[in-house]
């Protein structure tokens, strides 16, 4: 028996008998010929059946084939310079794994299916070429952030999905049942960060996040990911640049790793390579200045909606990093400006080309006293958040940190119009299924 292989390897066996298992991506012939197009998660090889070469049983069955039909292929590996990626599998013997009958076909076709439909389908949908460029993508991001933490010593510590308090604010917590209690869905990793940072100096934790989003925009999915880092003894300055630092070191890995699908996505990579630091950085007090000019509606001390962070990071080739927010519209714990106790030292990051807020973070009330009475103030129950007071006691410190929403910046990077596509099952306002 020839070996197994998968497509992505196929330059190693020019020449050899190998067989291909996949699905059928599609079908063209031409009477005495048959060229199906197989595809096996790892990339697509057209292979050639030649009626005059094979058995009639192994022709008919590649005549006959239907799309997403399950295969096994063998044949010999032939370099050919027309062929998309440089090689062809003259075929010599099929195996058909399972038949989609043509009286229930597949049902997505190259025609054009409402976003609806697709999404509806999004369990098959995940098998087209683009949707494949989009989880390769996200997997290098994900990979490159760990990278990233991993190689200067942080050390990722897991943090819990059920808890007792919010994080980011009362409006947007799922509520689920706990035994004869409630609890929430976790909005963020932070909270617990700040505990392990002063266990290990620098942490980071990555995972699901849930958000009771009601608004139904391109950015937000009421189950995201995030990576969060928290580290010990660092101001918002640290935390700049440690976010400047990641975006540009996850951007160059795409860059450098994923080449063919940004291809396939039809990304500008021009617009990708120019996301080296320096980020620019700009005051809130700056930023409002910049979008009354422009024209928007926004006065000091209120929140930039999804409109002005697009209208702000125009003109902005790299992303852009907005500093020091009113504190009202920040949540509880962040630190207040010592030099100016009405806005808050924390961090958004922009991305350019109007896809928004992909890190928001910065620094941490350390001051005992001051966190018990934003707690208070917040009507925030101080039962569940005993514990969190408990680290402003026992040996303090500065500390800072951010959260990167991984589905943003995959957005951003493969330049898709909604995070939708950015996640393998987008959870939504109006979407649960499949
Ligand atoms: O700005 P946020 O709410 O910050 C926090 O949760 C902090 N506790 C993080 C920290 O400091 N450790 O969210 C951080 C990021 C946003 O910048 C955005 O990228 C993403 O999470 N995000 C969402 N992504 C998709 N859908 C949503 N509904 C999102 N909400 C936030
Ligand atoms: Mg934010």
């Amino acid at each position: 028996m020839p070996p197994v292989v998968e497509i992505r390897n196929i330059a190693q066996f020019a020449g050899q008998e190998v067989v291909i298992q996949g699905w059928l991506y599609n079908l063209r012939s031409s009477g005495k010929i048959v060229f199906p197009l197989i595809r096996d998660g790892s990339g697509i090889i057209q292979g050639v059946v030649v009626k005059s070469a094979v058995s009639p049983q192994v022709f008919e069955h590649a005549r006959g084939l239907t799309q997403e039909s399950s295969l096994r292929a063998a044949g010999k590996v032939r370099a050919d310079a027309r062929a998309p990626g440089g090689f062809e599998l003259d075929i010599t013997g099929l195996e058909i794994v399972q038949y989609v009958p043509i009286e229930r076909p597949y049902p997505i076709t190259p025609k054009d299916h409402g976003i609806e439909f697709l999404m509806d389908h999004r369990h098959l949908w995940l098998r087209s070429s683009r949707q494949r460029a989009i989880l390769g993508v996200r997997h290098e991001i994900i990979k490159a952030c760990r990278d990233y933490f991993d190689d200067r010593g942080f050390t990722l510590v897991d943090t819990p999905i059920f808890t007792p308090a919010a994080c980011e604010g009362t409006t947007t917590l799922f509520e689920v049942g706990y035994f004869e209690d409630k609890a929430y869905l976790t909005q963020s990793g932070q909270l617990y960060n700040e505990a392990t940072a002063a266990a290990v100096g620098k942490t980071y934790c990555f995972g699901p996040t849930f958000r009771a989003e009601k608004s139904k925009t391109r950015r937000h999915l009421t189950e995201f990911w995030m990576i969060e880092p928290e580290v010990a003894f660092a101001h918002l300055d640290d935390a700049m640049a440690l976010g400047e630092g990641l975006v540009a070191f996850v951007v160059e890995r795409v860059l450098a790793k994923r080449r063919s699908e940004l291809k396939v996505l039809e990304r500008d990579v021009a617009k990708l390579e120019k996301v080296v630091p320096p980020f620019p950085r700009l005051s809130y007090d700056e930023a409002v200045k910049i979008l009354q000019g422009k024209g928007s509606e926004i006065q000091w001390g209120g929140d930039f909606g999804g409109t002005d962070e697009t209208l702000l990071s125009e003109g902005f080739e790299k992303p852009l990093l907005v500093h020091r927010y009113p504190s009202q519209v920040k949540a509880f714990y962040m630190a207040p400006d010592p030099a100016r106790p009405e806005v808050a030292l924390c961090v958004d990051m922009l991305a350019p080309q109007g896809y928004g807020e992909i890190i928001g973070g910065g620094e941490r009330i350390a001051d005992e006293k001051l966190l018990v009475e934003r707690i208070e103030k917040e009507k925030l129950p101080p039962e569940t958040l005993g514990w969190y007071v408990d680290l402003r006691r026992y040996g303090s410190v500065p500390h800072s940190g951010f959260g990167m929403g991984i589905e943003r910046v995959v957005a951003w990077i493969c330049g898709l119009e909604h995070v939708r596509e950015t996640i393998p099952f987008p959870r939504m306002l109006y979407r649960l299924t499949p």
